[in-house]
């Protein structure tokens, strides 16, 4: 995928923070995905939609975008202006309550959300899980600390992050906390690679938690944070 495609949507009003699209790009090249126009996929968390556009072009799948914070109106309202509203649908459910049909999903995708939500171990094989198609893939990119300071985010982001820092963990314990299944054939996670061209797209905006995130990137945020990336590839039908 060429991230220039998509320079015209990436903007103060669509980013939520580091760069998403940089993000999705990294799992996308590392993990391709084929598709036909009537798979449908997950984005879940997926903010303003702006990672929802970018998988639709992509992979030129049936995409529920949903999201929490953001209402089903105001991201319809963006897909309406962008021209894809026959290829999105927007949602809006907490994560851990989600309504979609049984094994609907060829794949689930989720940038810079999965931490606020799926942080304890069963999460997955509960919430998610279930709304996947036999043989799917999940492709998760999120805020995390380096593998070398598992189990210290408390004591090293706090300042920073205050209270949810705990959200942040290695991918060491991510590996664990997505944990095993009878329909999950394989689970990788790693620090990914796109973490400064992230940072650097985000802390040139002006938006007020850039300004934040700026004061503390060179003492917290680049010594000890990083991206972590999860794969997990289900089985085929049992
Ligand atoms: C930092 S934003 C990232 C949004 C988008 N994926 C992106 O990368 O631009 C985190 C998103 O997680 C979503 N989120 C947090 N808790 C959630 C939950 N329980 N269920 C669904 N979405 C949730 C929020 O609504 C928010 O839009």
């Amino acid at each position: 995928m060429n991230i220039d495609n998509y320079k015209a949507y990436i903007s103060a009003e669509t980013m939520m923070g580091p760069n998403s699209i940089r993000i999705l790009e990294e799992l996308l090249n590392k993990y391709p995905l084929q598709l036909a126009p009537n798979d449908v996929l997950l984005d879940l968390g997926c903010g303003t939609g702006l990672t929802s556009l970018v998988i639709a072009k992509e992979t030129g799948a049936k995409v529920f975008a949903n999201d929490l914070w953001i209402s089903a109106e105001e991201n319809r309202k963006r897909f309406v202006k962008w021209g894809v509203e026959e290829q999105i649908t927007p949602i809006c459910e907490d994560a851990n309550n989600l309504h979609f049909k049984k094994k609907q999903f060829h794949v689930v995708i989720s940038i810079d959300s999965y931490h606020y939500f799926g942080g304890n171990k069963g999460f997955f094989q509960e919430k998610i899980l279930p709304f996947m198609q036999d043989n799917g893939v999940c492709l998760i990119g999120i805020p995390g600390l380096k593998d070398k300071y598992t189990g210290c985010a408390e004591e090293l982001l706090s300042d920073w992050l205050g209270y949810d820092a705990y959200m942040f963990k290695s991918p060491k314990l991510w590996k664990e906390l997505i944990g095993d299944d009878n329909r999950i054939k394989l689970v990788k996670t790693w620090e990914m690679d796109c973490f400064s061209k992230a940072w650097n797209d985000w802390l040139a905006t002006n938006n007020n938690f850039a300004l934040n995130d700026r004061q503390y990137f060179e003492t917290i945020i680049k010594p000890y944070t990083c991206f972590v990336g999860i794969y997990i590839k289900l089985n085929k039908s049992l």
